[in-house]
């Protein structure tokens, strides 16, 4: 029998796409003074990839405006917005044209705002004053929109000439071509500022500008004027501060400075990769990356990566909780100023209490104060020198109206006057126990209404106690529960025979009991967290033993349990000495759990990277490791029933048990998780960069690409450290960014070592050289031949086994070109 390609509906969902490549020939790409864009009229770019027009944001209830969205994608996805603060109410009646009278392009329509009149009117310009507007015959100018997405006014009397360009405006969004900074000559900056919330493009409170003082640095703003995060300076090769960044896969990166402007600037390697910088509503600039075989948009990255890193992100009074969703939350006696923005995403009109401050005018008061513990201080307090204990420093803050909130500590009194930002949550575990409370100040009705709400919980609980207690009682009158513990025998049996397979089936409640409540979280990845967790296990002689197991709660995911039982059925038949293996699983409605063995020994990223506590894993356990994941793939390729693509192979998903063989984890998610597979594998940072090119192009997927990720690993077992660190790090000690300045993806450094024949360089310089050199050999060159672009030309698992084995011989491989282009090999 073929093997069956279980990834094929992704493969199909990539072909059954195709951009319409007519559209090109039918549509116009430029707006004149004789062809304006009327109503629902759209221009095309040449080649399909942008388009000009009218759009309405979901939701925003007929305000319509004049944006730029990607052409070839299904998904309406705006990179830039003309009118942002000043909507139409109709499209029929809209024009964008070019002005006979000055040869700007304007947008004429009737305003959406209130206070404006039923007659049409200029809503938005590329407003060039007179003087920077050629004189002769200005209403010949045309707008073309570029298959970059740029939107360019030109010179009438001469096409080469750029009067005015839409990436000289950039809105929320970033996209290969365009640049962030400043024109010199005009002073104007290129600076992307947020949506204010998922229906309303008008400007938000979180912006991204070059350094106003003339530096390379770029900062991040709240409400145009508070810095919250910083690029760091352009070493000529990364931003200091996240040269992550710039070890980009998808382009290259790099800052100009001329005597005419200063700015940042992304070049795709290849032209077909569809990506985009957004500066999203939370204030994090997210990198996404289409990814065609899903069709859908694929996080590729963020900075800050913490979001409550980003200031006052859930206003005044608001409280920012990384862990919990989404991350803003209002404190007790507080709820959001609006239910509605708080629903869009828009965090930032905050909390304001539910019950006001009983304050009067001479001080008198019966408010109280609410403790809030384990939180990060907001900032801005106001120092009382004069307050020496807390009672003090509780009267003080009761004494002025304003005083909203107070902290003791340390000796020091501190209140905090009007609306404060930015508290934040703060968990025990993260190092932060015994950070001083916060003392919240609420009315007598508000704290009434807590503490009646926390009876109320009380109650609540006692009563179902009761309820609880009175039911057993009665069960245990009856033969009803005798009755009830036979049918959930019998089902047991039932389901644990089918289809011949031997996984074990459990019910919620087991599993529960088994990881105490899931509280002990062994890691987690795209598709759910796994908990640790003890079994007991019928023996032969109905003895019984407990046995140690990770449970993985499986997230999103929609199946039926028909299906999901089918499909793990499949699963438990996978059994190979380096695949972790599958125990049991649950599936109690929407619950779907995977039981498998625990592997006491932890993930190989933590063996190879894990701290500096001097232990190094020796070339010899190394090469085993290589050897058995190999063998462990061509298992999941050739030797199975069907043939099973990972898809996710990286350090993470290979564990090691007791005796330290490594040990594949995860496999056949994809067919588990089917559509939404590849959403979940790109969403954690980092894993891209084990990612075949092809997933980024969008062709179908083969086991090939399980090769490329496996040779991405194996320069990461040889070398003792994360590709995209850099290499240098364990051998001359230099400074990161050094490091990252010298050479920013290690396989490009470590393909072109291996190609001159010295593989010594690339070895984890902790071995100190305690290498076998025929074998560093092979397994460089075999890494290198398993991250070659084309498919066919990486060798299949099978091969690579031989190669490590030393049973073929492998040629010097070439350096691969799509890597090439990452770091000039100097
Ligand atoms: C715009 O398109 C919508 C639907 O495609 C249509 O109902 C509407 O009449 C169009 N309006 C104009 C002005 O063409
Ligand atoms: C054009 O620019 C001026 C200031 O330079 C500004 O006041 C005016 O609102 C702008 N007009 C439009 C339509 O954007
Ligand atoms: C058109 O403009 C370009 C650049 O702005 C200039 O180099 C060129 O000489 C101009 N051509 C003519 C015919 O004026
Ligand atoms: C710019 O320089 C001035 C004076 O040196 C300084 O006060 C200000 O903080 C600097 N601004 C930024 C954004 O670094
Ligand atoms: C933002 O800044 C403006 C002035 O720059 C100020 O008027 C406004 O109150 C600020 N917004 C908040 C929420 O602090
Ligand atoms: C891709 O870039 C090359 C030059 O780098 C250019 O010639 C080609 O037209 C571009 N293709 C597309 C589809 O933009
Ligand atoms: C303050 O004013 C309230 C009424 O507004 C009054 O009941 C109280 O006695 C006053 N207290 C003092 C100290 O004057
Ligand atoms: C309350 O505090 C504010 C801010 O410090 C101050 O301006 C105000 O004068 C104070 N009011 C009283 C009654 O002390
Ligand atoms: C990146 O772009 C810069 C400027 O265009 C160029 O000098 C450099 O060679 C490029 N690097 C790569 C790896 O393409």
């Amino acid at each position: 029998m073929p093997p069956i390609i279980i990834i094929a509906t992704l493969a199909l969902l990539a072909l059954s796409y195709a951009p319409a490549p007519a559209a090109a020939a039918t549509t116009a790409d430029a707006v004149s003074a004789r062809r304006p864009l009327r109503g629902n009229d759209t221009i095309v770019s040449a080649q399909g990839k942008f388009v000009l027009g009218l759009f309405s944001p979901a939701g925003s209830s007929g305000r319509f405006y004049l944006g730029i969205w990607y052409g070839n994608i299904p998904v309406q996805t705006v990179i830039w917005v003309g009118n942002r603060a000043s909507p139409l109410s109709d499209v029929a009646s809209a024009e964008l044209r070019v002005s006979a009278h000055d040869g700007n392009l304007e947008l004429v329509g009737l305003a959406a705002s209130p206070s404006s009149s039923s007659t049409p009117s200029v809503v938005w310009s590329s407003n060039m004053s007179s003087t920077s507007l050629p004189s002769s015959s200005p209403g010949s100018n045309t707008a073309v929109i570029r298959d970059t997405g740029n939107l360019v006014l030109l010179d009438g009397g001469n096409s080469s000439n750029v009067l005015w360009q839409s990436f000289d405006h950039p809105t929320d969004t970033q996209v290969p071509e365009a640049w962030l900074g400043e024109n010199k000559l005009t002073g104007e900056y290129q600076t992307v500022t947020s949506w204010r919330n998922a229906q309303d493009p008008a400007p938000g409170m979180f912006s991204d500008t070059v350094d106003p003082n003339g530096s390379s640095e770029f900062f991040f703003l709240w409400n145009r004027s508070r810095t919250y995060w910083r690029s760091g300076v352009w070493t000529g090769r990364v931003f200091a501060g996240v040269p992550e960044a710039t070890n980009n896969v998808l382009f290259n990166q790099t800052y100009v400075e001329t005597p005419a402007y200063r700015r940042v600037t992304d070049v795709l390697y290849d032209n077909a990769t569809i990506t985009r910088t957004v500066l999203d509503l939370t204030g994090q600039m997210k990198q996404y990356v289409w990814v065609p075989a899903s069709q859908s948009w694929q996080f590729f990255w963020a900075a800050p990566t913490v979001q409550c890193d980003v200031y006052a992100v859930c206003g005044a009074f608001g409280v920012c909780d990384q862990r919990s969703q989404p991350s803003c939350q209002c404190p007790p006696g507080f709820a959001p100023a609006s239910e509605r923005d708080w629903t869009l995403s828009d965090w930032s009109g905050g909390c304001r209490r539910s019950s006001p401050l009983a304050c009067a005018r001479n001080g008198s008061t019966t408010d109280g104060f609410l403790p809030l513990n384990d939180v990060k201080l907001p900032d801005d307090s106001v120092a009382v020198s004069a307050a020496q204990s807390e009672a003090e420093c509780e009267s003080a803050c009761l004494k002025n109206c304003s005083c909203q909130a107070y902290t003791f500590s340390g000796g020091g009194c501190a209140v905090w006057h009007g609306e404060f930002r930015n508290l934040q949550q703060l968990y025990s575990d993260s190092g932060a126990s015994g950070s001083p409370g916060l003392y919240l100040r609420l009315s007598e009705s508000g704290l009434r209404d807590l503490r009646n709400a926390e009876k109320g919980k009380k109650g609540d609980r006692t009563l179902w106690l009761a309820l609880g207690i009175a039911l057993a009682g009665v069960a245990a009158l009856g033969a009803s529960s005798f009755l009830a513990w036979r049918i959930l025998l019998a089902r047991r049996s039932m389901s644990s025979n089918e289809k011949g397979s031997s996984l074990a089936v459990y019910s919620y409640g087991d599993l529960r009991a088994a990881t105490k409540n899931f509280s002990q979280r062994l890691g987690g990845g795209g598709f759910g967290s796994v908990y640790r967790g003890v079994l007991k296990q019928k023996g032969k002689k109905g003895d019984s033993a407990t046995i140690q197991v990770a449970v993985k709660k499986l997230e999103s995911l929609r199946q039926g349990d028909k299906q999901f039982r089918t499909e793990v059925s499949t699963l438990g038949q996978i059994q190979h000495v380096n695949l972790v293996r599958l125990l049991g699983f649950c599936s109690a409605g929407d619950d779907k759990m995977l039981v498998y063995e625990y592997m006491p020994n932890g993930s190989l990223d933590g063996y190879l990277f894990g701290g500096d506590s001097g232990s190094c894993p020796s070339w010899r356990d190394r090469y085993g490791i290589m050897l058995g994941v190999a063998r462990g793939l061509v298992y999941l390729h050739d030797g199975c029933h069907e043939c099973i693509i990972h898809c996710d192979i990286k350090p993470e998903n290979i564990l090691l048990d007791e005796g330290m063989s490594p040990r594949i984890a995860d496999f056949g998610m994809a067919k588990l998780v089917g559509r939404d597979f590849s959403r979940a594998l790109t969403t954690m940072r980092g894993t891209i960069g084990y990612l075949a090119p092809e997933w980024i192009s969008g062709q179908p997927i083969s086991a090939k690409a399980d090769v490329y990720s496996f040779g991405m690993v194996l320069f990461e077992i040889i070398s003792g450290q994360r590709n995209s660190e850099g290499h240098g790090r364990h051998g001359n000690g230099g400074d990161e960014v050094e490091a990252a300045g010298c050479s920013a993806f290690f396989p490009v450094w470590a393909a072109g070592k291996v190609v001159e024949g010295d593989v010594g360089a690339v070895a984890d310089a902790r071995l100190r050289g305690e290498v076998k050199a025929d074998e560093l050999e092979r397994a460089c060159r075999v890494a290198c031949w398993c991250i070659q672009d084309q498919e066919a030309h990486r060798p299949t698992m099978a091969q690579v086994v031989q190669a490590l084995e030393g049973v073929v011989r492998v040629h010097a491989p070439p350096v691969p070109r799509r890597l090439q282009h990452l770091v000039s090999l100097t």
